[in-house]
């Protein structure tokens, strides 16, 4: 599907749950929020068919998202289930990696391909603040057990959080270089109430890493196409040999130019942009026996509302729903 805009839609994220694990202090106040029901959250048969449908309109890549998408039972089995649609040419997720270690060999075989999984911390403690759990040691097994089970890439998110783990920085990129992973740090989005002043923009952190590494320089084009998932990021080697890290900018470069997605959110409704209020109820469609011309149509009118960009720096800007109810 084209946009009014040129753009290329042919990524669709699936928020399998809202629910999640971890309370990250970005994305979630500590007593949680009020959950989906049962009913309100969209079957697996329900996903099934938007994706087959999706397909018909170019959508050719999925993501699957939460909150945590491995709090919802049954994924390995939804995931066989999407990688059998023709068309499918990818089935990703992105994770807390909390469950991942117990569940990396079988999402493997299940036929995921590729795995984001967020890193903001390597300290026990601090990573206990950020997340609100004391999970650091399940992650990085999580970490290690998705390297093992051979899922390619793997890609770790770091959100920064001035005065929190800005410390952390160089820790960081010598964790991921150290397991060959490619790691993205992430400028914080203004979604709780409390993260409006401790913003740090990736401009700063590329000065942090270069001060140790040497200078950023954009990998040659051979080798950027080995970074370029279908992400937004954009990555630097820093030095003659040093790491690549990526940047993703949604606050200070935002991307929305090369924006090549849709979102479904767990109870089926379709956001044309991450940070815009506008959603679309495909759940009432898909439960009142609405036909697959419908639901196409239903999909390609969310397309053309794809706004040009987004006001995330305006004061215009309202926060809609929080990250855990969109799904990242
Ligand atoms: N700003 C930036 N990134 C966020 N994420 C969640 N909330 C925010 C926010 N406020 C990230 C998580 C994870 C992905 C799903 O979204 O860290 O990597
Ligand atoms: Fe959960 Fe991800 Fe939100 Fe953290 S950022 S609370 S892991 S959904």
């Amino acid at each position: 599907m084209k946009d009014d805009y040129g753009r290329h839609i042919d990524y669709m994220r699936v928020s399998l749950t809202d629910r999640c694990n971890f309370r990250c202090r970005y994305c979630m106040p500590e007593e949680g929020i009020d959950m989906l029901s049962h009913r309100e959250i969209l079957s697996f048969e329900e996903i099934l068919r938007v994706i087959s449908v999706a397909v018909k309109r170019g959508i050719t890549k999925i993501r699957l998202t939460g909150g945590e998408p491995l709090v919802r039972k049954g994924v390995p089995g939804l995931i066989r289930r999407i990688k059998s649609i023709e068309g499918i040419s990818s089935v990703s997720m992105t994770t807390n990696g909390y469950l991942l270690g117990e569940m990396a060999h079988e999402l493997k075989e299940s036929g995921l391909d590729r795995v984001n999984i967020s890193l903001d911390s390597i300290k026990r403690e601090k990573f206990q603040h950020i997340t609100r759990r004391d999970g650091l040691e399940m992650v990085i097994s999580g970490i290690d057990k998705a390297i093992e089970a051979g899922l390619s890439p793997i890609k770790l998110n770091t959100v920064v959080i001035g005065g929190t783990n800005d410390d952390e920085i160089l820790d960081l990129v010598r964790f991921a270089a150290g397991r060959k992973l490619t790691l993205r740090f992430i400028e914080q989005m203004p979604f709780s109430d409390d993260n409006r002043d401790d913003f740090i923009s990736a401009h700063e952190i590329k000065d942090i890493i270069a001060g140790k590494f040497g200078t950023a320089s954009v990998p040659d084009i051979d080798e950027s196409a080995l970074f370029k998932g279908f992400g937004p990021s954009e990555h630097y080697r820093f030095g003659e040999n040093g790491p690549v890290v990526g940047f993703i900018t949604p606050i200070s470069n935002h991307f929305c130019s090369r924006c090549n997605r849709l979102r479904l959110t767990a109870d089926g409704k379709l956001k044309p942009c991450l940070l815009s209020h506008d959603e679309i109820d495909l759940r009432t469609a898909l439960r009142s026996g609405c036909s697959d011309r419908d639901l196409e149509g239903i999909l390609s009118y969310a397309v053309d509302r794809k706004p040009k960009g987004h006001l995330l720096n305006s004061d215009i800007f309202e926060r809609s729903r929080g990250m855990s109810k969109i799904g990242g």
